[in-house]
């Protein structure tokens, strides 16, 4: 097998984040399968563009000639599967496409990736890897007094999304166990950092704040997310990559449980420093608007077992991590003009349109 890895969804969020830390920091060739849809934007990898160790190529997960060709030419010892639709708001409105590519597109990857491993030698076999990566929203909702997600809760999904990613972690879970194939599956908590597209609260927020948009509170704002900075999350893939247990699942999280008041009365708080307002505090654009269908109350990661098996932990707080987050928004106008312009808006007016009437 060669030194390459073929990354899925390597255009959005936390692939780029992970096509670009991969590539930059030497780990080998790397191969980025990714549809490009709406969140998918090949600017986010301008970066390595041009360099030898990294190809990219457009294509569905879901299209079975094209994952057996990309196998077939580069021969890698690893799939890391980020390919998905990720956003819960969007799969209230249009489940379908979850369903398509996070469930089947999936299921595809896994049939593809089982002809290839098949004809693997022993030794290529053993060292191969099919890494999923999925999220905390698997579990459900935590009341504010239950213990955080272990790797051995059980699977309540909640939303169209989390059960879909579910779904397919049912799939990876079985491919071990029946074929024997060499998975893993880690489960994340939120992400936020550079290149964050935004429809989702971190970027939203900081987006709409400078343009003066009211900054949307769904419900009460108490429902609590555990902050991981995108760094983080991608040093521990490489992690679980390296030494994880095939057939085993880790949970990743930096234990930074916060309501969503909180993260939005600090982003405010930070840009009143960074680019203070004529007049007055980002805190007065806040705004409350009518709740999400089936909101999760609350998500918490017990990252001790990645800890502790792997000798994995962040490198940032959420202090740090959310002020570099917003220095690169600040810095990086010109990316955020971009992703919000065209199909952006509809998706915008369609979302908040409907939530209509404030609620304080
Ligand atoms: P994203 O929506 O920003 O990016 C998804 C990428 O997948 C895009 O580049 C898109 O073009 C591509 N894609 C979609 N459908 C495809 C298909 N059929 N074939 C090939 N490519 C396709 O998502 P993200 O936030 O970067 O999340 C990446 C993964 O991490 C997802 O699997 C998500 O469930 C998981 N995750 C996300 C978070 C989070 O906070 N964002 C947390 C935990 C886990
Ligand atoms: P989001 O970033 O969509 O991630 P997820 O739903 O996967 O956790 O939302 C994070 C939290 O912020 C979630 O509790 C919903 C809430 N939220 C708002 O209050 N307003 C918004 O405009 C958005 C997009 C999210």
């Amino acid at each position: 097998m060669k030194n390459c890895i073929i990354v899925t969804g390597g255009a959005g969020f936390i692939g780029s984040n992970f096509v670009l830390s991969w590539v930059k920091g030497q780990h080998g060739q790397c191969v980025n399968l990714d549809k490009l849809t709406y969140a998918g934007n090949l600017a986010n990898l301008a970066a390595i563009e041009k360099n030898s160790e990294y190809v990219f190529i457009q294509g569905d997960i879901g299209d079975r000639a094209v994952v057996d060709a990309l196998l077939k030419k580069y021969h890698p010892y690893a799939i890391v599967n980020f390919a998905a639709e990720s956003h819960v708001d969007r799969s209230i409105h249009a489940p379908g496409e979850f369903i398509q590519t996070n469930i089947v597109g999936t299921f595809n990857l896994l049939e593809a990736a089982r002809a290839y491993w098949n004809d693997l030698n022993d030794a290529d076999k053993s060292n191969f890897r099919f890494l999923h990566v999925s999220t905390d929203e698997v579990y459900g909702s935590l009341s504010a007094t239950d213990p955080a997600f272990k790797e051995t809760n059980p699977y309540e999904p909640n939303s169209p999304y989390s059960a879909s990613k579910a779904a397919s972690d049912h799939l990876v879970r079985a491919y071990h166990h029946t074929y024997g194939m060499p998975t893993l599956t880690t489960n994340c908590s939120n992400n936020y950092g550079p290149y964050h597209f935004p429809e989702k609260l971190i970027p939203l927020v900081i987006h709409h704040a400078l343009n003066g948009k009211p900054l949307p509170i769904y419900g009460n704002g108490s429902n609590v997310r555990d902050w991981l900075y995108v760094a983080d999350h991608c040093s521990a893939i490489r992690r679980v990559l390296e030494a994880g247990k095939v057939g085993e699942t880790y949970n990743i999280g930096g234990w930074n449980e916060k309501t969503n008041l909180e993260v939005v009365h600090t982003l405010c708080d930070i840009l009143d420093k960074e680019k203070p307002k004529q007049s007055g505090s980002y805190r007065d654009q806040i705004t409350y608007v009518t709740d999400r269908p089936g909101h999760d109350q609350r998500y918490a990661i017990d990252a001790s077992k990645i800890e502790r098996e792997l000798g994995w932990k962040p490198a940032e707080t959420f202090e740090t991590g959310i002020h570099k987050t917003v220095k690169w928004y600040l810095t990086h106008q010109n990316w955020v003009d971009n992703v919000t312009s065209g199909e952006y808006k509809n998706w915008v007016n369609k979302n908040y349109n409907e939530r209509g009437e404030e609620l304080a």
